[in-house]
């Protein structure tokens, strides 16, 4: 449905409880009926609330921080309009046990809570939200910190620092209409499958591509010969290879070995199947404790893309100092930065 029908708004994800929608007032999860079963019952799509409800809950969540990459949080809402529709928000033991089966990466579940109680809320007294959400809006706050008032909000010139601003795009995400990178097309496009390593320690001996390249749909294959250059990435250290070359010891089942480019997703994925790749199986290195024994065998070893000891030698070094007037340099910097940006 998401990919033929380019309905995106399906996030799929088994135990997120994505899927959610209210069959005849009780919330169930849409991919565990089937449709000849539903015939007759009175189905209610996120789409399908009240837009007043829809936008009431959107704007709370984005007022209370309730969301934050929003991808559990559509089937949050249709859930949170369930509660509304039941008059169970003002309890939270009754909001939280009703999110029992939604798993957010993100968020920590508080602020949902206070999202959805606020929804209520407003739902019941006539659509209005509060100005300030239920946490303190400045981080401190509740250990008897104040702002400083150089850095407080003043009316047409911002917010100041430390003070949260609404998230961009927040009601899109809340009521799942901005688009993840998986639900993004362009004419044309290709689609990429990755081969990754079967084992957390294992010299590659051979990665067989040929019957692969031979499947339907299949534009190319790479391996860490198509790459010039650096092959490392990394955001501190340079040691994860793009791609594990033959010869070389994986360091962990999610070193890449090899890339699939096709015409589908599906034929990606089912010719990246169809690489074989030989190993020699290593011992993997489990136990941090054994692996600081003096001669213990190296996770990133000799025959490893980027060698290295297994307690890495280079001391993190910090200090303090004038915080506050660091502050104003940063403010008097982001301010120049801006005028360069828009000059
Ligand atoms: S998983 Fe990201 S907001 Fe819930």
């Amino acid at each position: 449905v998401r990919h033929h029908l380019g309905e995106e708004r399906l996030r799929s994800g088994r135990r997120l409880w994505l899927l959610l929608v209210v069959i005849d007032g009780r919330p169930a999860l849409s991919c565990l009926r089937k449709p000849e079963q539903m015939a007759g019952h009175d189905i209610t799509t996120l789409e399908g609330l009240p837009e007043q409800t829809r936008q009431t809950i959107a704007q709370a969540f984005v007022l209370e921080g309730g969301v934050q990459c929003g991808f559990c949080i559509p089937g949050i809402v249709v859930r949170a309009s369930a509660l509304i529709q039941q008059g169970k928000t003002n309890d939270r033991d009754a909001i939280a046990k009703a999110l029992d089966g939604h798993i957010c990466r993100c968020t920590g579940y508080g602020r949902i809570i206070d999202a959805i109680q606020t929804a209520g809320e407003a739902l019941t007294n006539g659509g209005t939200l509060p100005a300030e959400p239920r946490r303190h809006s400045f981080f401190g706050e509740e250990f008897g910190l104040s702002r400083n008032p150089v850095f407080e909000f003043a009316p047409n010139k911002g917010h100041g620092i430390g003070e949260s601003h609404a998230r961009v795009g927040g009601l899109e995400q809340t009521l799942g209409e901005k688009p993840f990178v998986d639900d993004m097309r362009v004419p044309g496009m290709l689609h990429g499958a990755m081969v990754l390593s079967e084992h957390p320690r294992a010299k590659v001996l051979a990665i067989h591509t040929g019957a692969a390249a031979a499947s339907q749909g299949v534009v190319r294959i790479f391996t860490a010969r198509d790459v010039p250059g650096e092959r490392g990435a990394g955001l501190a250290v340079a040691d994860l290879p793009l791609f594990v070359a033959v010869g070389e010891t994986t360091c962990c089942v999610g070193d890449f070995l090899a890339m699939v480019v096709a015409d589908t997703q599906f034929h990606a994925r089912q010719a990246a199947a169809n690489i074989k790749v030989d190993y020699e199986v290593l011992e993997p290195i489990t136990d941090p404790f054994k692996a600081l024994e003096s001669g213990a065998p190296q996770v990133h070893s000799a025959d490893t893309f980027r060698p290295a000891p297994n307690v890495i030698d280079s001391p993190t070094k910090f200090g303090r100092g004038d915080v506050r007037g660091g502050v104003c340099h940063r403010a008097t910097r982001h301010r120049s930065d801006l005028r360069h940006a828009s000059g």
